[in-house]
Protein backbone atom coordinates (compact mmCIF):
# COMPACT_ATOMS: atom_id res chain seq x y z
CA UNK A 1 0.00 0.00 0.00
CA UNK A 2 1.19 3.26 -0.71
CA UNK A 3 2.36 5.65 2.50
CA UNK A 4 0.17 8.12 3.59
CA UNK A 5 1.45 11.44 4.34
CA UNK A 6 0.21 13.70 7.91
CA UNK A 7 -2.04 15.45 5.43
CA UNK A 8 -4.22 12.51 4.55
CA UNK A 9 -3.12 12.47 0.90
CA UNK A 10 -1.63 9.59 -1.24
CA UNK A 11 2.00 9.97 -1.15
CA UNK A 12 4.47 9.56 -4.40
CA UNK A 13 7.82 9.45 -4.11
CA UNK A 14 10.01 8.88 -7.79
CA UNK A 15 13.38 9.13 -8.43
CA UNK A 16 15.77 9.34 -11.31
CA UNK A 17 19.66 8.09 -10.76
CA UNK A 18 21.46 11.21 -9.30
CA UNK A 19 24.20 12.25 -12.59
CA UNK A 20 27.76 11.81 -12.53
CA UNK A 21 29.91 15.53 -13.16
CA UNK A 22 32.01 14.26 -15.56
CA UNK A 23 29.97 16.06 -18.10
CA UNK A 24 27.25 17.87 -18.84
CA UNK A 25 23.77 16.18 -19.63
CA UNK A 26 23.07 14.91 -22.97
CA UNK A 27 19.64 13.50 -24.24
CA UNK A 28 20.04 10.59 -22.58
CA UNK A 29 19.69 12.01 -19.15
CA UNK A 30 17.07 14.14 -20.22
CA UNK A 31 15.05 11.38 -21.47
CA UNK A 32 15.05 10.00 -17.62
CA UNK A 33 14.23 13.32 -16.30
CA UNK A 34 11.21 14.26 -19.06
CA UNK A 35 9.61 10.85 -18.24
CA UNK A 36 9.76 11.41 -14.29
CA UNK A 37 8.88 14.64 -14.25
CA UNK A 38 5.68 13.65 -16.32
CA UNK A 39 4.75 11.10 -14.06
CA UNK A 40 5.20 13.22 -10.99
CA UNK A 41 3.04 15.98 -12.57
CA UNK A 42 0.77 12.90 -13.42
CA UNK A 43 0.66 11.84 -9.90
CA UNK A 44 -0.15 15.66 -8.71
CA UNK A 45 -2.70 15.96 -10.66
CA UNK A 46 -4.07 12.46 -8.91
CA UNK A 47 -4.15 15.01 -5.85
CA UNK A 48 -1.04 12.86 -4.34
CA UNK A 49 1.65 14.11 -2.19
CA UNK A 50 4.47 13.68 -4.48
CA UNK A 51 8.34 14.25 -3.81
CA UNK A 52 10.09 13.77 -6.89
CA UNK A 53 14.10 13.57 -6.67
CA UNK A 54 17.32 13.98 -8.37
CA UNK A 55 20.66 15.08 -8.15
CA UNK A 56 24.41 14.27 -8.51
CA UNK A 57 26.47 11.72 -7.59
CA UNK A 58 29.87 13.46 -6.86
CA UNK A 59 32.08 11.08 -4.63
CA UNK A 60 33.60 9.19 -7.95
CA UNK A 61 36.76 8.94 -9.63
CA UNK A 62 34.32 10.81 -12.60
CA UNK A 63 34.39 14.12 -10.55
CA UNK A 64 38.19 14.48 -10.67
CA UNK A 65 38.46 13.34 -14.77
CA UNK A 66 35.72 16.12 -14.91
CA UNK A 67 37.87 18.40 -13.12
CA UNK A 68 40.88 17.52 -14.95
CA UNK A 69 39.16 18.32 -18.49
CA UNK A 70 37.75 21.23 -17.15
CA UNK A 71 40.79 22.90 -15.78
CA UNK A 72 39.72 22.92 -12.31
CA UNK A 73 42.84 22.49 -9.71
CA UNK A 74 40.26 22.49 -7.00
CA UNK A 75 37.89 19.22 -7.00
CA UNK A 76 35.63 20.50 -4.56
CA UNK A 77 34.92 24.12 -6.56
CA UNK A 78 34.78 21.84 -9.61
CA UNK A 79 31.77 19.63 -8.10
CA UNK A 80 29.92 22.85 -7.25
CA UNK A 81 30.27 24.25 -10.71
CA UNK A 82 29.42 21.11 -12.56
CA UNK A 83 26.58 20.45 -10.09
CA UNK A 84 24.72 23.58 -10.57
CA UNK A 85 25.15 23.20 -13.95
CA UNK A 86 22.82 20.25 -13.99
CA UNK A 87 20.71 21.58 -11.84
CA UNK A 88 20.32 24.51 -13.75
CA UNK A 89 19.94 22.53 -17.11
CA UNK A 90 16.52 21.10 -15.65
CA UNK A 91 15.16 24.18 -14.67
CA UNK A 92 15.30 25.32 -18.06
CA UNK A 93 14.11 22.52 -19.24
CA UNK A 94 10.96 22.77 -16.56
CA UNK A 95 11.59 20.10 -14.36
CA UNK A 96 9.55 19.86 -11.33
CA UNK A 97 11.57 18.33 -8.97
CA UNK A 98 11.23 18.46 -5.59
CA UNK A 99 15.06 18.42 -4.10
CA UNK A 100 18.31 18.24 -5.85
CA UNK A 101 20.30 16.10 -3.39
CA UNK A 102 24.42 16.00 -3.81
CA UNK A 103 26.24 13.49 -2.49
CA UNK A 104 28.51 15.81 -1.11
CA UNK A 105 26.44 17.17 1.17
CA UNK A 106 26.60 16.64 5.28
CA UNK A 107 22.73 15.39 5.41
CA UNK A 108 23.88 13.05 2.54
CA UNK A 109 27.23 12.05 4.25
CA UNK A 110 25.62 11.27 7.77
CA UNK A 111 22.71 9.12 6.26
CA UNK A 112 25.53 6.83 4.36
CA UNK A 113 27.78 6.64 7.74
CA UNK A 114 24.40 5.52 9.62
CA UNK A 115 23.18 3.32 7.06
CA UNK A 116 26.66 1.50 6.53
CA UNK A 117 26.82 1.14 10.66
CA UNK A 118 23.43 -0.72 10.56
CA UNK A 119 24.78 -2.83 7.90
CA UNK A 120 28.21 -3.19 9.82
CA UNK A 121 26.00 -4.05 13.23
CA UNK A 122 24.26 -6.51 11.56
CA UNK A 123 27.55 -8.55 10.71
CA UNK A 124 27.81 -7.58 6.95
CA UNK A 125 30.54 -6.25 6.43
CA UNK A 126 34.14 -7.89 6.67
CA UNK A 127 37.44 -6.75 5.44
CA UNK A 128 39.48 -9.01 2.66
CA UNK A 129 41.95 -8.55 0.21
CA UNK A 130 40.36 -8.03 -3.54
CA UNK A 131 41.67 -8.64 -6.55
CA UNK A 132 39.53 -7.90 -9.52
CA UNK A 133 39.19 -5.85 -12.78
CA UNK A 134 37.77 -3.00 -12.01
CA UNK A 135 36.01 -1.00 -14.62
CA UNK A 136 37.04 2.78 -14.30
CA UNK A 137 34.04 4.24 -15.97
CA UNK A 138 31.53 2.02 -14.68
CA UNK A 139 32.93 2.28 -10.96
CA UNK A 140 32.75 -1.41 -11.19
CA UNK A 141 34.80 -4.72 -10.94
CA UNK A 142 33.98 -7.53 -12.93
CA UNK A 143 34.55 -11.32 -13.02
CA UNK A 144 36.17 -12.52 -16.16
CA UNK A 145 32.54 -14.32 -17.72
CA UNK A 146 31.20 -10.74 -17.07
CA UNK A 147 33.35 -9.02 -19.76
CA UNK A 148 32.66 -9.48 -23.55
CA UNK A 149 35.97 -10.42 -25.17
CA UNK A 150 37.98 -9.30 -22.10
CA UNK A 151 36.68 -5.56 -22.30
CA UNK A 152 33.67 -4.16 -19.95
CA UNK A 153 30.64 -5.05 -21.47
CA UNK A 154 29.02 -1.56 -21.33
CA UNK A 155 32.33 0.62 -22.07
CA UNK A 156 34.09 -2.21 -24.83
CA UNK A 157 37.01 -0.64 -22.69
CA UNK A 158 39.90 -2.97 -20.80
CA UNK A 159 39.11 -3.35 -16.84
CA UNK A 160 42.36 -3.01 -14.99
CA UNK A 161 43.96 -5.44 -12.61
CA UNK A 162 43.52 -4.69 -9.14
CA UNK A 163 44.51 -5.76 -5.22
CA UNK A 164 43.87 -4.09 -2.81
CA UNK A 165 42.27 -4.06 0.53
CA UNK A 166 39.12 -3.72 0.81
CA UNK A 167 35.50 -3.88 3.02
CA UNK A 168 33.17 -6.53 2.25
CA UNK A 169 29.67 -6.48 2.20
CA UNK A 170 27.78 -10.10 2.45
CA UNK A 171 25.87 -9.45 -1.06
CA UNK A 172 25.76 -13.67 -1.18
CA UNK A 173 24.14 -13.89 1.57
CA UNK A 174 20.70 -12.50 0.27
CA UNK A 175 20.53 -14.62 -2.83
CA UNK A 176 17.53 -16.44 -1.71
CA UNK A 177 15.69 -13.39 0.53
CA UNK A 178 16.17 -11.54 -3.10
CA UNK A 179 14.33 -14.00 -5.27
CA UNK A 180 11.53 -14.37 -3.09
CA UNK A 181 10.95 -10.52 -2.64
CA UNK A 182 10.80 -10.84 -6.67
CA UNK A 183 8.76 -13.45 -6.81
CA UNK A 184 6.10 -12.06 -4.39
CA UNK A 185 6.22 -8.81 -5.87
CA UNK A 186 5.42 -9.07 -9.33
CA UNK A 187 5.76 -5.42 -9.97
CA UNK A 188 9.42 -4.72 -7.76
CA UNK A 189 11.44 -4.82 -11.41
CA UNK A 190 9.84 -3.94 -14.64
CA UNK A 191 9.75 -4.42 -17.38
CA UNK A 192 9.28 -8.48 -17.48
CA UNK A 193 12.35 -9.03 -19.75
CA UNK A 194 14.58 -7.05 -17.52
CA UNK A 195 13.74 -8.69 -14.43
CA UNK A 196 14.54 -12.20 -15.56
CA UNK A 197 17.76 -10.95 -16.75
CA UNK A 198 18.52 -10.12 -13.35
CA UNK A 199 16.41 -13.24 -11.97
CA UNK A 200 19.13 -15.20 -14.22
CA UNK A 201 22.12 -13.22 -12.80
CA UNK A 202 21.15 -14.04 -9.11
CA UNK A 203 20.27 -17.74 -9.46
CA UNK A 204 23.65 -17.78 -11.21
CA UNK A 205 25.39 -16.96 -7.78
CA UNK A 206 26.05 -13.42 -6.04
CA UNK A 207 29.67 -12.58 -4.50
CA UNK A 208 30.44 -10.42 -2.11
CA UNK A 209 31.03 -7.15 -2.74
CA UNK A 210 34.16 -5.11 -1.71
CA UNK A 211 32.24 -2.02 -1.04
CA UNK A 212 35.30 0.64 0.09
CA UNK A 213 38.66 1.26 -1.32
CA UNK A 214 41.85 2.52 0.09
CA UNK A 215 41.22 6.03 0.81
CA UNK A 216 43.10 8.56 -1.88
CA UNK A 217 41.27 11.95 -0.68
CA UNK A 218 38.29 12.13 -2.54
CA UNK A 219 34.93 10.14 -1.28
CA UNK A 220 33.31 9.62 1.84
CA UNK A 221 35.74 7.64 4.80
CA UNK A 222 34.36 5.02 6.40
CA UNK A 223 33.15 6.00 9.41
CA UNK A 224 34.94 2.74 11.41
CA UNK A 225 38.01 2.98 9.34
CA UNK A 226 38.89 6.47 8.12
CA UNK A 227 41.77 4.92 5.88
CA UNK A 228 39.09 3.61 3.20
CA UNK A 229 36.23 5.86 1.18
CA UNK A 230 33.26 3.84 -0.09
CA UNK A 231 32.95 2.70 -2.62
CA UNK A 232 31.02 5.40 -4.99
CA UNK A 233 27.59 2.90 -5.43
CA UNK A 234 27.52 2.16 -1.99
CA UNK A 235 27.44 5.91 -1.03
CA UNK A 236 25.89 7.01 -3.95
CA UNK A 237 22.22 4.44 -3.75
CA UNK A 238 21.58 5.56 -0.34
CA UNK A 239 20.82 9.39 -1.70
CA UNK A 240 17.27 7.73 -2.11
CA UNK A 241 17.11 7.94 1.97
CA UNK A 242 19.21 10.47 2.38
CA UNK A 243 17.22 13.46 0.80
CA UNK A 244 14.60 13.24 2.98
CA UNK A 245 14.50 10.15 5.39
CA UNK A 246 10.69 10.62 6.13
CA UNK A 247 9.79 9.72 2.51
CA UNK A 248 11.71 6.56 2.24
CA UNK A 249 10.57 3.80 0.83
CA UNK A 250 10.26 5.63 -3.21
CA UNK A 251 7.50 4.29 -5.29
CA UNK A 252 9.50 3.76 -8.25
CA UNK A 253 13.23 4.10 -9.07
CA UNK A 254 13.78 4.82 -12.62
CA UNK A 255 16.72 4.55 -14.64
CA UNK A 256 18.24 3.34 -18.20
CA UNK A 257 19.15 -0.64 -18.32
CA UNK A 258 22.74 0.28 -18.05
CA UNK A 259 22.32 0.47 -13.60
CA UNK A 260 19.30 -1.94 -13.43
CA UNK A 261 21.54 -4.49 -11.59
CA UNK A 262 22.91 -1.93 -8.89
CA UNK A 263 19.00 -1.00 -8.49
CA UNK A 264 17.49 -4.38 -8.27
CA UNK A 265 20.37 -6.39 -6.55
CA UNK A 266 23.06 -4.38 -4.57
CA UNK A 267 20.29 -1.68 -3.39
CA UNK A 268 17.68 -3.95 -2.42
CA UNK A 269 20.46 -6.51 -0.49
CA UNK A 270 22.06 -3.40 1.45
CA UNK A 271 17.99 -2.18 2.57
CA UNK A 272 17.47 -6.02 4.20
CA UNK A 273 20.49 -5.80 5.32
CA UNK A 274 19.79 -1.84 7.25
CA UNK A 275 16.63 -3.24 7.57
CA UNK A 276 14.53 -0.88 5.34
CA UNK A 277 11.88 -1.13 3.45
CA UNK A 278 12.36 -1.59 -0.35
CA UNK A 279 11.59 0.88 -2.64
CA UNK A 280 8.38 -0.85 -4.37
CA UNK A 281 8.87 -0.34 -8.28
CA UNK A 282 12.29 -0.89 -9.94
CA UNK A 283 11.63 0.06 -13.91
CA UNK A 284 14.47 -0.11 -16.36
CA UNK A 285 13.90 2.29 -19.70
CA UNK A 286 15.48 1.54 -22.57
CA UNK A 287 18.78 2.88 -24.43
CA UNK A 288 18.96 5.87 -26.63
CA UNK A 289 21.07 5.96 -29.59
CA UNK A 290 21.13 9.19 -32.10
CA UNK A 291 20.68 8.58 -35.75
CA UNK A 292 21.15 4.73 -34.76
CA UNK A 293 24.33 5.73 -32.94
CA UNK A 294 25.53 5.29 -29.74
CA UNK A 295 25.41 8.77 -27.17
CA UNK A 296 29.49 9.80 -27.02
CA UNK A 297 30.75 12.95 -26.43
CA UNK A 298 33.69 11.49 -29.21
CA UNK A 299 31.49 10.76 -31.92
CA UNK A 300 30.22 14.34 -31.46
CA UNK A 301 26.66 13.04 -31.23
CA UNK A 302 25.58 14.12 -27.28
CA UNK A 303 22.83 16.27 -27.93
CA UNK A 304 22.21 19.27 -26.07
CA UNK A 305 18.83 18.72 -24.91
CA UNK A 306 18.23 22.51 -23.58
CA UNK A 307 19.41 23.39 -27.18
CA UNK A 308 17.05 20.96 -28.80
CA UNK A 309 14.37 22.63 -26.63
CA UNK A 310 15.29 26.23 -27.65
CA UNK A 311 14.72 25.38 -31.20
CA UNK A 312 11.29 23.55 -31.12
CA UNK A 313 10.03 24.05 -27.55
CA UNK A 314 10.81 22.31 -24.96
CA UNK A 315 7.04 20.73 -24.75
CA UNK A 316 7.23 19.59 -28.61
CA UNK A 317 10.88 17.80 -27.37
CA UNK A 318 8.72 16.06 -24.30
CA UNK A 319 6.02 15.32 -26.63
CA UNK A 320 8.70 13.27 -29.14
CA UNK A 321 10.50 11.51 -26.08
CA UNK A 322 7.02 10.30 -24.70
CA UNK A 323 5.38 9.71 -27.30
CA UNK A 324 8.26 7.75 -30.18
CA UNK A 325 9.53 5.63 -27.69
CA UNK A 326 7.36 2.79 -25.88
CA UNK A 327 8.57 3.33 -22.22
CA UNK A 328 11.08 0.68 -21.30
CA UNK A 329 12.11 -0.14 -25.19
CA UNK A 330 15.18 1.03 -26.54
CA UNK A 331 14.77 4.16 -28.91
CA UNK A 332 16.72 6.70 -31.45
CA UNK A 333 16.42 10.31 -31.14
CA UNK A 334 15.87 11.80 -34.83
CA UNK A 335 15.15 15.74 -35.66
CA UNK A 336 13.38 14.50 -38.48
CA UNK A 337 11.01 12.41 -36.91
CA UNK A 338 11.18 15.04 -34.04
CA UNK A 339 9.69 17.76 -36.78
CA UNK A 340 7.32 15.56 -38.41
CA UNK A 341 5.80 14.93 -34.64
CA UNK A 342 5.77 18.87 -34.21
CA UNK A 343 4.51 19.51 -37.53
CA UNK A 344 1.73 16.88 -37.86
CA UNK A 345 0.75 15.89 -34.30
CA UNK A 346 1.59 19.10 -32.41
CA UNK A 347 0.96 21.87 -34.86
CA UNK A 348 -1.98 20.37 -36.90
CA UNK A 349 -4.10 18.44 -34.74
CA UNK A 350 -3.63 20.49 -31.66
CA UNK A 351 -2.31 24.08 -32.55
CA UNK A 352 -4.41 23.97 -35.31
CA UNK A 353 -7.80 22.97 -32.82
CA UNK A 354 -7.30 25.74 -30.70
CA UNK A 355 -6.73 28.29 -33.15
CA UNK A 356 -10.00 27.28 -35.30
CA UNK A 357 -11.99 27.31 -31.77
CA UNK A 358 -10.71 30.83 -31.31
CA UNK A 359 -10.97 32.34 -34.30
CA UNK A 360 -14.76 30.94 -34.39
CA UNK A 361 -15.22 32.24 -30.35
CA UNK A 362 -13.76 35.47 -31.04
CA UNK A 363 -16.40 36.39 -33.71
CA UNK A 364 -19.21 34.91 -32.03
CA UNK A 365 -21.30 37.18 -30.11
CA UNK A 366 -23.76 34.97 -28.42
CA UNK A 367 -24.41 32.57 -25.64
CA UNK A 368 -21.48 29.26 -25.83
CA UNK A 369 -24.06 26.61 -24.27
CA UNK A 370 -25.54 23.43 -25.63
CA UNK A 371 -25.50 19.81 -24.97
CA UNK A 372 -22.27 17.72 -25.04
CA UNK A 373 -22.42 16.04 -28.33
CA UNK A 374 -22.98 11.88 -27.51
CA UNK A 375 -20.08 11.18 -30.07
CA UNK A 376 -17.70 13.69 -28.73
CA UNK A 377 -18.89 12.18 -25.29
CA UNK A 378 -17.77 8.87 -26.23
CA UNK A 379 -14.47 9.85 -27.67
CA UNK A 380 -13.22 11.05 -24.49
CA UNK A 381 -12.12 7.70 -22.66
CA UNK A 382 -10.17 8.97 -19.28
CA UNK A 383 -10.61 5.82 -17.63
CA UNK A 384 -8.32 4.22 -20.37
CA UNK A 385 -6.24 7.19 -20.31
CA UNK A 386 -5.54 6.45 -16.46
CA UNK A 387 -5.01 2.98 -16.75
CA UNK A 388 -2.14 3.52 -19.49
CA UNK A 389 -0.80 6.05 -17.79
CA UNK A 390 -0.98 3.76 -14.15
CA UNK A 391 0.74 0.85 -16.23
CA UNK A 392 3.38 3.26 -17.48
CA UNK A 393 2.43 2.52 -21.23
CA UNK A 394 2.81 6.80 -21.73
CA UNK A 395 3.32 6.44 -25.19
CA UNK A 396 -0.89 4.81 -25.57
CA UNK A 397 -1.93 7.38 -22.96
CA UNK A 398 -0.73 9.97 -25.50
CA UNK A 399 -2.15 8.27 -28.17
CA UNK A 400 -5.21 8.18 -26.57
CA UNK A 401 -5.50 11.65 -25.86
CA UNK A 402 -4.38 12.34 -29.46
CA UNK A 403 -7.45 10.12 -30.47
CA UNK A 404 -9.88 12.37 -28.73
CA UNK A 405 -8.26 16.00 -30.12
CA UNK A 406 -8.76 14.32 -33.79
CA UNK A 407 -12.08 13.54 -32.56
CA UNK A 408 -13.00 17.10 -31.82
CA UNK A 409 -11.36 18.18 -34.82
CA UNK A 410 -13.38 16.02 -36.82
CA UNK A 411 -16.65 17.22 -35.27
CA UNK A 412 -15.84 20.53 -36.53
CA UNK A 413 -15.53 19.37 -39.96
CA UNK A 414 -18.55 17.34 -39.84
CA UNK A 415 -20.87 20.42 -38.36
CA UNK A 416 -19.49 22.94 -40.73
CA UNK A 417 -19.42 26.20 -38.09
CA UNK A 418 -18.67 28.27 -40.48
CA UNK A 419 -21.97 28.28 -42.11
CA UNK A 420 -24.08 28.33 -38.74
CA UNK A 421 -25.12 31.27 -36.86
CA UNK A 422 -27.08 31.93 -33.66
CA UNK A 423 -27.72 29.02 -31.55
CA UNK A 424 -26.40 26.30 -33.51
CA UNK A 425 -23.06 27.97 -33.58
CA UNK A 426 -23.61 28.48 -30.13
CA UNK A 427 -23.72 24.84 -29.34
CA UNK A 428 -21.01 23.83 -31.31
CA UNK A 429 -18.88 26.41 -30.02
CA UNK A 430 -19.02 24.80 -26.29
CA UNK A 431 -18.60 21.41 -27.82
CA UNK A 432 -14.97 22.49 -28.78
CA UNK A 433 -14.36 24.77 -26.05
CA UNK A 434 -15.19 21.92 -23.78
CA UNK A 435 -12.96 19.49 -25.14
CA UNK A 436 -10.04 22.12 -25.49
CA UNK A 437 -11.00 22.18 -21.65
CA UNK A 438 -10.36 18.59 -21.13
CA UNK A 439 -7.92 18.27 -23.45
CA UNK A 440 -5.73 20.81 -21.66
CA UNK A 441 -6.25 18.59 -18.67
CA UNK A 442 -5.50 15.37 -19.76
CA UNK A 443 -2.01 16.50 -21.30
CA UNK A 444 -0.77 18.88 -18.44
CA UNK A 445 1.72 16.70 -17.26
CA UNK A 446 3.09 15.76 -20.78
CA UNK A 447 2.80 18.93 -22.25
CA UNK A 448 2.86 21.54 -18.96
CA UNK A 449 3.19 24.70 -20.80
CA UNK A 450 1.02 23.73 -23.77
CA UNK A 451 -1.71 22.83 -21.20
CA UNK A 452 -1.03 26.35 -19.39
CA UNK A 453 -1.58 28.72 -22.68
CA UNK A 454 -4.62 26.75 -23.97
CA UNK A 455 -6.15 27.60 -19.97
CA UNK A 456 -5.38 30.90 -20.57
CA UNK A 457 -6.41 31.27 -24.41
CA UNK A 458 -9.90 29.52 -22.80
CA UNK A 459 -9.49 31.88 -19.60
CA UNK A 460 -9.96 28.92 -17.38
CA UNK A 461 -8.42 27.98 -14.13
CA UNK A 462 -5.77 24.99 -14.31
CA UNK A 463 -8.21 22.03 -14.17
CA UNK A 464 -7.90 19.25 -12.02
CA UNK A 465 -8.92 15.01 -12.99
CA UNK A 466 -12.28 15.80 -11.88
CA UNK A 467 -12.99 18.21 -14.53
CA UNK A 468 -12.38 15.23 -16.70
CA UNK A 469 -16.04 15.79 -18.26
CA UNK A 470 -18.44 17.74 -20.05
CA UNK A 471 -19.83 20.63 -17.93
CA UNK A 472 -21.25 24.16 -19.05
CA UNK A 473 -18.39 25.94 -20.34
CA UNK A 474 -17.63 28.49 -17.95
CA UNK A 475 -14.23 30.43 -19.83
CA UNK A 476 -13.61 33.77 -21.46
CA UNK A 477 -11.92 32.97 -24.80
CA UNK A 478 -9.19 35.04 -26.09
CA UNK A 479 -7.11 34.09 -28.72
CA UNK A 480 -3.37 34.29 -27.90
CA UNK A 481 -0.72 33.32 -29.54
CA UNK A 482 -0.16 30.29 -31.93
CA UNK A 483 0.98 27.06 -29.45
CA UNK A 484 3.53 25.71 -32.37
CA UNK A 485 5.24 26.97 -34.33
CA UNK A 486 6.24 24.51 -37.38
CA UNK A 487 10.17 23.70 -38.10
CA UNK A 488 10.90 23.53 -41.41
N1 LIG B 1 25.75 7.99 -11.08
C1 LIG B 1 25.19 6.80 -11.63
C2 LIG B 1 23.81 6.54 -11.05
C3 LIG B 1 23.74 6.42 -9.57
S1 LIG B 1 22.10 6.24 -9.02
C4 LIG B 1 22.27 5.86 -7.42
C5 LIG B 1 25.11 6.93 -13.13
N2 LIG B 1 25.11 8.19 -13.60
S2 LIG B 1 25.07 8.60 -15.15
O1 LIG B 1 25.31 10.02 -15.16
O2 LIG B 1 25.92 7.78 -15.93
O3 LIG B 1 23.57 8.41 -15.59
C6 LIG B 1 23.10 7.17 -16.04
C7 LIG B 1 21.66 7.33 -16.39
O4 LIG B 1 21.48 8.39 -17.35
C8 LIG B 1 21.04 6.12 -17.06
O5 LIG B 1 20.63 5.12 -16.17
C9 LIG B 1 19.86 6.78 -17.74
O6 LIG B 1 18.88 7.07 -16.78
C10 LIG B 1 20.48 8.06 -18.26
N3 LIG B 1 21.10 7.86 -19.56
C11 LIG B 1 22.40 8.09 -19.89
N4 LIG B 1 22.59 7.83 -21.20
C12 LIG B 1 21.44 7.42 -21.75
C13 LIG B 1 21.06 6.97 -23.02
N5 LIG B 1 21.88 6.95 -24.04
N6 LIG B 1 19.77 6.52 -23.15
C14 LIG B 1 18.90 6.49 -22.13
N7 LIG B 1 19.24 6.90 -20.93
C15 LIG B 1 20.48 7.43 -20.72
O7 LIG B 1 24.99 5.93 -13.80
Amino acid sequence: MPGKSSRGKERFFITTPIFYLNDTAHIGHAYTMIVCDALARWHRLLGKDVFFLTGTDENSGKTRQGARKFGYKNVAKYADFMSSKWRNTWKKLGMSNDDFIRTTSSRHRKTVEEFYMKVFKNRDIYKGSYRGLYCESCEAFYTEKDLKGGKCPVHKILPQALEEENYFFRLSKYESRLLEHIKENPNFIRPETRKREIVNLIRDGLRDISISRPGRGWGIPLPNDREHVFWVWFDALVNYISANPSRWPADIHVMAKDILRFHAIIWPAMLMSAEYPLPRMIFAHGFFTVNGEKISKSLGNAIDPVYMAGKYGTDALRYFLLREIPLGEDGDFSEEALKQRLNNELANDLGNLLSRALTMAEKFGGKIKGEPDPGLVKSLKPKRIMERVERLEIHHALDEIWGFIRAANRYINEKEPWRLEGERLGEVLYNVLESLRIISILISAFLPETSEKINSQLGVKTGSLEGLEFRPFSGRPKKGEILFRKAR
